[in-house]
């Protein structure tokens, strides 16, 4: 018999993601969350915010896919057992991160909220318009997900640099690193656009302070924007919420928030100039990313070296 497969897919329907590994591995094991007869048959588990400790009761486990290029969603747990995690890494979600980011700055650079308005009110009002080689974009984290997104902003036009742990190079956009390169960064952007993973070192890092370091003298006309598609647990919220009070902030997209679903009663609900949408700027496609994960296991069962690994150290 085939090693099997546990998918423990938290709120996302399971079956979706069963169903091409059928198709591929028709006798492959496959074991969905809670039907979990005999937890030492399990080699693999495919999780998405599995339950804490699920993953501690596996003692045969070879590798653990997260469903989503993310792993914060376990990474965290006590118990973890000590084997590869393997993060989603794929040109479909890659492709819808990219589409989320560049409508999000489009929308702040073509004033969009503000045309909304004036359309809900019938009036009819040219606003003076920058070119997009006068504003500067800044992405946080030049990853699978940001290189893309950079390239796709620097062919439209905007001015691209990106912030990275480590030194990077990406052609076309201007490159920073590490804490020292922070505020030169910040000091250039006017859209900032985080792609970082949550980890020790990026928790809370969108904050008031940081918001201050950010370009004053751009052409965006309500001040800087920030824009988040990466994790809530990045972002100060009640700071968010402070700066755009204060005129720290033109304004803000979000995608994913501290907790979630975002409370009903948080303010940044009603924020002019902030654009709130559900945790869906790069959704997991199981039809897509199924079939990914299971050739790569049969990949590795026939020898192959595991891909697109999580550097459990460094937490992403
Ligand atoms: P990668 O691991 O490929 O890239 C992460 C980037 O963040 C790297 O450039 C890395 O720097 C940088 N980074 C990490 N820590 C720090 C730090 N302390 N200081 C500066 N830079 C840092 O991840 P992906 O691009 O694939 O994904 C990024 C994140 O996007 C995911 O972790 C997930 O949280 C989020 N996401 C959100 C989705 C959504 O729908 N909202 C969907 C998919 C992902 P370096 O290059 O030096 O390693
Ligand atoms: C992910 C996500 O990490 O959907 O892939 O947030």
């Amino acid at each position: 018999m085939k090693p099997a497969i546990l998918i423990a897919s938290g709120p996302w329907p399971a079956e979706p993601w069963a169903k091409p590994i059928r198709r591929i591995d028709p006798e492959r094991p496959i074991h969905i969350w809670p039907d979990l007869r005999d937890p030492a048959a399990i080699r693999y588990a495919l999780v998405w915010k599995p339950p804490q400790g699920l993953l501690a009761t596996l003692p045969n486990l070879v590798a653990i896919f997260s469903l989503g290029a993310g792993v914060d969603h376990f990474i965290f747990q006590d118990g973890l057992p000590d084997v590869p995690i393997v993060r989603v890494v794929s040109p479909d979600l890659t492709q819808r991160m990219t589409e989320w980011v560049t409508l999000q700055v489009l929308i702040h650079h073509r004033q969009q909220r503000t045309y909304d308005r004036q359309q809900a009110e019938r009036h009819w009002q040219e606003l003076r318009q920058p070119a997009a080689a006068d504003v500067r974009v800044g992405i946080m984290g030049l990853g699978r997900l940001g290189r893309d997104a950079a390239a796709v902003l620097a062919r439209i036009g905007f001015a691209v640099a990106g912030w990275t742990r480590r030194p990077t190079a990406v052609p076309g956009i201007a490159a920073f690193h590490g804490a020292e390169e922070l505020d030169r960064f910040l000091a250039r952007t006017d859209i900032l656009v985080c792609l970082l993973p949550l980890t020790a070192e990026t928790r809370g890092i969108l904050s008031m302070p940081l918001f201050a370091k950010l370009a004053r003298d751009g052409a965006i006309p309500h001040g800087p924007v920030v824009i988040n598609g990466g994790r809530g647990g990045v972002q100060v919220e009640a700071d968010i919420v402070a700066a755009i009070g204060q005129g720290i902030l033109g304004g803000a997209s979000l995608d994913v928030f501290r907790d979630e679903p975002l409370d009903p009663v948080s303010p940044l609900w009603r924020l002019p100039n902030v654009v709130i949408t559900p945790h869906v700027a790069a959704a997991s496609d199981a039809p897509s990313i199924a079939p990914e994960i299971i050739r790569q296991i049969i990949a590795y069962e026939a020898g192959e070296p595991l891909t697109n690994l999580v550097d459990k150290k460094a937490e992403y």
